[in-house]
């Protein structure tokens, strides 16, 4: 990455560091926001002042230049701008909400998503995304589970490390290379009841072995900055937080980059109750590491007397402002200020668009092919019904938080079955049947059946629209809102197979519903492209390759359900459970399990995390261990064969997880580890092979300390979180001349 690379130019920065006035170096650490489209007076008096170092939600190209010639050429020192953005999910071209992108289960793709975002951010002078999210999400209540990339640390570990690799590109300096932003810092997953900006309190072995994984993931991959997150982390914001922000994240991980507060993060900290006013809100932020303040001017306000005061040294605001430098000079705005915006290919020019095309169809995931009903013929003679509020909105298959992307771009869904039906003169006949995923009216259901009652198959297009998730859209039933349950249950009792194409921002509890139901496609929001993606699955242009990346719950009251959850010292077993229907009237408290369950739903989730059917099938056979007691500085490689048992090509994503039965603090009964995905043909079998270490089984203990433990641990690899082929190692305890806290200590530096 690019940001160690600035240390060459560490000189230039103390040099220019040592110029600044005391009110220059606080004009570094604002962030201010810009007007949209046109020079506001007050702002460009500031820039030209030095009381601005950074601006956020400037697009207009031409309004850029102009900022950046006021800081540069007006302005003492002339320091360049940061310009801020939340480009998340793609710009012009918007590729599946993050949720969607973590279903294909694939770095590389976005890796790619991520660097063309940046490329149409760039050409608009752009040089700063607040983005990736890599919060861990395992409340689905929470609007914001959308933006993220799922339940699980390893995963989303690896492709919030592919974001920044694909927004930062290999040169941070380069053209089309933008600084990327890992949020929120941390925690704010864990926000109560699934409730945005809620309270959180997660225990430190918690926070340190699910939460904060992907940060250092984003930080290993040179991330250039961090954004603190709104919530309340055990009681101390994470805006004020330098338990995170100095000893995590300086301290321990090394981090040089800049951290941004979030949107008037600052100024809340009274709004928590943590401090009395904004004097003393700006002394807690600064002091605990937050170098940039986004939108509210408490630093402004506040530094010059708290410096002057020695309140706040010095050191500390050098310090912040260094960071903020470092970035600016790792992106070469000294250099190149300015944007062409003619270097740049087009938006949302045809390259793009079949990324994102291609993007969407990997992030579709099949719940179910009872009967092997997809992929569809699109042939003559063939019938379809087209159903429901998603089919044709364009909007709405953007998903959430996307300002640059325009629905004038979108391919809906009903599109590209029209087109399709066109070419293979297959008859289409599209009903709405309700406004809105919300609408409660029934009007519409009359028109549906009727035409789900003259076709071979009704595809029922249904779920959420954009607004339903995104920051501070969160629900507390997740079911399918609006009449839709009922719409669906309707053109089912017609006998016409139903096919439910779900297009959401966060997994949906679809118990009730899934038996209507002869195939289910869960398509997040899929973005500009989302339509020929879709139809390419339905009708057999493209196999589906989407995993789930979190847990579909059957009812909302199963949240949080997540496959690594801990056993409990109860854990319910097949025979242990019991349904509130089966219980007699006036049965002894004791006349049920004693284990772990809700008495109104079976504990399993309706499909698992890591689930996703191909339009073939796979078994995994033979699976072997290049050893059963692993040497602690060893490698223990894992292999199996998949075989492919149907009759057409497919791809597997073959998952391999792990367990420490037995550990000083209790682990989640597994652990996503490693995957691969093998396409192979019907009747090919492949050895798949893993390597583990025992760096892969290590976690953090009561002390804090990353540690790996000696014993038994068990190993599973299949193509979910519920596989059921496993075996058993042990892995030697370490060598005598290594006392267990020396080898502790030695990994954790690894
Ligand atoms: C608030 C959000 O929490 C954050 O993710 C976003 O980047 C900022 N607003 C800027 O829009």
């Amino acid at each position: 990455m690019t940001l160690p690379a600035v240390l060459t130019d560490e000189g230039r920065l103390l040099e220019l560091l040592g110029r600044m006035t005391l009110e220059e170096k606080i004009g570094q650490t604002a962030l201010r926001q810009a007007s949209g489209g046109r020079v506001d007076d007050a702002l460009a008096h500031a820039i030209r002042d030095g009381r601005v170092g950074a601006v956020l939600n400037e697009v207009d190209v031409e309004t850029v230049n102009t900022l950046q010639r006021i800081a540069v050429e007006e302005s003492r020192l002339g320091i360049p701008l940061l310009v801020g953005r939340d480009v998340i999910h793609g710009f012009a071209t918007v590729f599946p909400i993050p949720l969607g992108q973590a279903a294909s289960w694939n770095p590389a793709l976005v890796e790619r998503g991520a660097r063309i975002a940046a490329h149409e951010a760039a050409a608009c002078g752009v040089n700063w995304t607040f983005a990736p999210m890599i919060d861990i999400a395992r409340d689905p209540r929470w609007g914001r589970v959308a933006e993220s990339f799922g339940e699980d640390p390893h995963l989303a570990g690896l492709l919030g490390a592919a974001a920044v690799r694909g927004f930062q590109g290999e040169d941070l300096a380069a053209p089309g290379s933008i600084a990327a932003c890992a949020k929120h810092f941390a925690g704010y997953g864990a926000s109560e009841s699934g409730r945005d900006y809620n309270t959180t309190s997660i225990p430190d072995v918690e926070l340190r072995n699910v939460y904060l994984p992907p940060f250092q993931a984003a930080v290993d991959a040179g991330v250039a900055t961090l954004m603190t997150s709104f919530s309340d982390l055990n009681g101390v914001p994470c805006t004020a937080n330098a338990w995170l922000l100095r000893q995590v994240l300086r301290e321990e991980w090394g981090f040089r980059g800049l951290v941004v507060s979030d949107w008037e993060s600052v100024r809340q900290l009274q709004v928590h109750g943590l401090t009395a006013d904004d004097r003393a809100s700006a002394l807690e932020a600064a002091s605990a590491g937050v170098d940039l303040e986004m939108t509210s001017d408490l630093y402004e306000a506040h530094l010059a007397a708290l410096v002057r005061e020695e309140r706040l040294p010095l050191a500390v605001l050098d310090a912040m402002v260094a960071n903020v430098l470092r970035v600016k000079l790792a992106l070469g705005l000294f250099e190149r200020p300015f944007t062409q915006a003619g270097d740049f290919a087009p938006a949302a020019n045809a390259e793009h668009l079949a990324a994102a095309r291609e993007a969407a169809r990997e992030t579709v995931v099949l719940l179910k092919n009872d009967g092997a009903l997809l992929p569809l013929a699109a042939g003559a003679g063939r019938a379809v019904a087209v159903i429901g509020p998603l089919a044709d909105a364009p909007f709405d298959q953007l998903g959430t938080w996307i300002f640059d992307g325009e629905a004038r771009h979108s391919r809906t869904p009903l599109a590209a079955i029209r087109q399709l039906a066109a070419e293979g003169a297959m008859r289409v006949e599209y009903v709405r049947a309700v406004e809105t995923t919300r609408s409660r009216a029934h009007d519409g259901f009359a028109d549906a059946v009727a035409a789900a009652a003259r076709a071979d198959v009704a595809l029922l297009f249904v779920g959420e629209e954009a607004i339903l998730s995104g920051e501070a859209h969160c629900r507390a039933d997740i079911s399918l809102p609006g009449a839709q349950e009922a719409l669906i249950q309707a053109v089912a009792a017609t006998g016409t197979p139903v096919v439910l194409v779900v297009l959401a921002g966060r997994p949906l509890a679809m118990e009730r519903i899934a038996p209507c139901a002869r195939a289910i496609l869960y398509a997040w929001h899929p973005g500009t492209m989302g339509g020929p993606a879709i139809a390419d699955v339905l009708f057999g242009a493209a196999a589906p390759v989407g995993r789930l990346p979190v847990t579909l719950p059957r009812v909302t009251g199963q949240v949080p359900i997540y496959y690594a959850q801990k056993q409990t010292g109860k854990p319910a077993t097949p025979e242990s459970i019991v349904h509130i229907d089966d219980i007699e009237a006036s049965a002894p408290q004791l006349s049920i399990g004693n284990t772990s369950f809700h008495l109104d739903v079976h504990p399993s989730p309706l499909y698992p995390f890591g689930h996703g059917l191909a339009y073939t099938t796979f078994a995994y056979e033979a699976l072997r261990l290049s050893t059963a007691a692993l040497a602690w500085d060893d490698a223990l490689t894992v292999t199996v064969d998949v075989v492919n048992t149907g009759a057409r090509d497919g791809d597997e994503t073959v998952q391999l997880y792990v367990r420490d039965p037995a550990a000083s603090v209790t682990r989640p009964v597994r652990e996503l580890k490693r995957f691969d995905r093998v396409r192979l043909a019907p009747g090919e079998r492949r050895a798949v092979s893993f390597v583990l270490t025992r760096d892969d089984l290590a976690f953090y203990g009561r002390d804090q300390r990353r540690r790996t433990e000696p014993g038994e641990f068990r190993v599973w690899v299949g193509g979910s979180s519920d596989a059921s082929l496993g075996a058993v190692f042990v892995l030697r305890p370490a060598p005598e001349s290594l006392s267990s806290s020396d080898s502790d200590h030695r990994l954790s530096h690894e």
